[in-house]
């Protein structure tokens, strides 16, 4: 665990100018800029400071009550009103995502891990790959500790993810895109972060664009909360755009799983 974490430690970046950081004095203090960052049994915090274009629903996540209530209620609630209940049970989703990712090489970044249920099943199905799990709420990465005081932990935004170019051999991102203030840049620091070669597996609640109305509720949403609803058509076009070749997906109603790869030093040529 303590090499583990070590390695980790010589991945991170400094969030704010995107040089390495290095202990001193008992915390992370960046190379380039100075920045301190603190830490503590909950997480290593490399936020920035620039949380003003939170969403609306993004803020909901900081409400220890909602990180309480995740697992058990509010996860199994947003699935099923979204899939017409035809989601996947959580095994069968981590499963699913640990398939998609395969033989990827570790370590393996969950973004936006919420109060961790997934990235634990994740991580029981490739025990050999260490999960690096990132998240911009406090709360969820507390009940993230509870659930698996061992894991690694970070409190990061995914819009600047403080880790160096090709850290991870794979990435998840589950449930979270349409949250952000700009999945497209979300999308990017998930592609810059990733090896090449490494694998993606991202899910989103999609919107449709065949109800009626629904590009004036999607409007809407976005200038009122900041949410980003997503059709399936913007989500390849956002994993394309970030240079990623999209491989497969999985749809249950309206929630949508998608696998991508970084293509090879050689195949970028
Ligand atoms: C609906 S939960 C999904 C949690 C988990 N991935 C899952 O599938 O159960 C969305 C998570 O995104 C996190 N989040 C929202 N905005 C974020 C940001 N800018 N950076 C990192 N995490 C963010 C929230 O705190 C919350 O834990
Ligand atoms: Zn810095």
């Amino acid at each position: 665990m303590a090499a583990e974490l070590g390695r980790v430690r010589a991945l991170l970046r400094c969030p704010r100018c995107s040089r390495p950081l290095e202990a001193r004095e008992g915390v992370m203090a960046c190379t380039g800029c100075g920045t301190r960052f603190g830490e503590d049994e909950v997480a290593i915090d490399l936020v920035s400071g620039d949380e003003r274009r939170m969403s609306f629903g993004a803020r909901a996540m900081h409400s220890s009550f909602l990180a309480r209530i995740y697992e058990s209620f509010w996860r199994p609630l947003s699935l099923a009103l979204s899939t017409g209940f035809s989601m996947p049970a959580r095994d069968a989703e981590a499963s699913l995502v640990a398939r998609a990712l395969g033989d990827a090489a570790g370590p393996w970044l969950d973004v936006s891990c919420g109060p961790g249920g997934i990235s634990n099943r994740i991580a029981a199905r490739a025990p050999e790959r260490s999960i690096v799990a990132v998240d911009l709420s406090r709360a969820m990465l507390a009940r993230a500790r509870v659930a698996n005081p061992d894991a690694i932990r970070i409190r990061a935004d995914a819009a600047r993810l403080p880790f160096e170019d090709g850290a991870f051999g794979a990435v998840i991102n589950l449930a979270a895109l349409d949250l952000y203030p700009e999945p497209a840049r979300v999308v990017k620091e998930m592609a810059r972060v990733l090896a090449p070669g490494g694998a993606l597996v991202a899910s989103a609640f999609l919107s449709s664009d065949t109800l009626l109305g629904s590009r004036v509720l999607r409007q809407t949403l976005t200038s009122t909360a900041g949410i980003h609803p997503l059709s399936q058509q913007e989500l390849e076009d956002l994993v394309a755009r970030a240079g990623l070749a999209r491989r497969d997906h999985w749809r249950f109603g309206r929630y949508l799983l998608l696998s991508a790869k970084k293509p090879a030093a050689r195949e970028a040529l």
